[in-house]
């Protein structure tokens, strides 16, 4: 199998001025016959699956996708000035024993250049550092991607705040929102706040700390008013439950939804036992496919606990290792209002068109 839109064996701006690899020959989309539509949020979605942020890096990926009948998708997150990506190479393969957790994400993997026919159940890492051309380049193309919605359809921005010399962690918070006010100006409907950033107030990355997560959904509702607010989170284990309650429970004034999960960081090397992605603080990188499937779902079940403990309405959108339509249904059963795959999509053109049958098939 062919990547559909990133090709990891060039680099980010090539991948940027091409667009998407499946762009350069006849796209083929099988016709969708829609008998039923889904329920998220204000909108009512042909289906409920698309791609989260990451893989569509602008709106001539942003199109492909919408084509190939990715119902709901992300644009790759976005900040608030231009900020370069991160050295090449920064995809790779990596092979992981099993399922991913927290502890075994501790040694190190082994990253591999991904082949042109990756394994079924393929695991990567990525590594991009959340480059951004900056909000001249990306608010107009922005308004080009929400243009490519067809009916059923629906685009999402992401944004993340960006540390600047001499910011206070209350600076680098009021980024988030600033940026997400530039979002809504292009015109999104629903953004999302990637809270899995380094914590400047402290060790760690954000999403882990109740403050600042309070703080950064406060001050971007301030913002955006009533558009649409979710946010991004990182894998809580069964021990950070209660952690991940209060999270919840402080920010549910604000958001709309929560979305689960982003990657989960490792060490990964070359076969020589060296650092496999050049460049200082590159050691640990996100992973990602097959191999967090397990902790997805498992996050998906949590949140649901914590939704239902709360009696609290908010959507869920699972992400994590979904390459099948099975997949997409454990997460469905575990109670994910819409799911999204990175990885899986990014080789498999008929994903989207996989889980729209299999839906069919349940209505039958
Ligand atoms: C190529 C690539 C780029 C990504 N970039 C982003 C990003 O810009 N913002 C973000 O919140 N997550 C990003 N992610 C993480 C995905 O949104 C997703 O949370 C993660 O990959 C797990 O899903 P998967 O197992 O289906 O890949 C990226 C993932 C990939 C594969």
């Amino acid at each position: 199998m062919q990547p559909v839109f990133y090709d990891p064996s060039l680099p980010y701006d090539k991948n940027f001025e091409n667009g998407p690899v499946i762009s350069h020959r006849p796209i083929s989309v099988p016709r969708r016959r829609l008998t039923h539509t889904y329920p998220f949020l204000d909108f009512q979605l042909n289906t409920p699956f698309g791609i989260p942020a990451g893989p569509l890096l602008n709106s001539s990926f942003v199109e492909a996708a919408f084509l190939l009948g990715f119902d709901v998708v992300h644009y790759k997150t976005q900040r608030s000035d231009p900020f370069p990506v991160n050295e090449f190479p920064n995809v790779l393969s990596v092979e992981i024993p099993g399922q991913l957790t927290p502890k075994l994400a501790e040694k190190p993997l082994i990253g591999r250049p991904v082949t042109d026919s990756p394994a079924r159940e393929l695991s990567i890492t990525n590594s991009f550092g959340n480059p951004s051309k900056g909000p001249d380049f990306w608010q107009a193309d922005m308004k080009k991607a929400l243009s490519y919605q067809g009916e059923g359809q629906l685009l999402i921005a992401s944004v993340v705040g960006t540390i600047k010399k001499h910011f206070t962690p209350d600076d680098y918070y009021k980024d988030f929102a600033l940026t997400a006010l530039l979002a809504r100006q292009a015109g999104a409907k629903v953004i999302e706040v990637n809270l899995s950033c380094p914590n400047v107030a402290s060790e760690g990355v954000l999403c882990y700390s109740p403050e600042a997560v309070e703080r950064i959904v406060r001050l971007t509702k301030e913002k955006i008013g009533d558009t649409h607010l979710l946010m991004k989170l990182g894998y809580f284990t069964a021990d950070q439950e209660d952690l991940l309650t209060d999270i919840v429970k402080r920010s549910l004034p604000f958001i709309s939804g929560i979305a689960a999960i982003n990657t989960i960081a490792a060490p990964v090397i070359d076969e020589k036992g060296k650092q496999a992605l050049p460049g200082k603080g590159r050691l640990k990188s996100g992973i990602c496919g097959a191999g967090i499937r397990e902790a997805g779902l498992d996050m998906i079940a949590r949140l649901t606990r914590v939704r239902e403990r709360l009696k609290a309405g908010f959507a869920i959108i699972g992400v994590g290792g979904v390459m099948s339509a099975r997949d997409f249904l454990a997460y469905r059963a575990r109670g994910a209002d819409v799911v999204q795959s990175a990885t899986g999509a990014m080789w498999n053109p008929d994903l989207g068109h996989e889980i729209w049958k299999e839906l069919e098939e349940q209505h039958a």
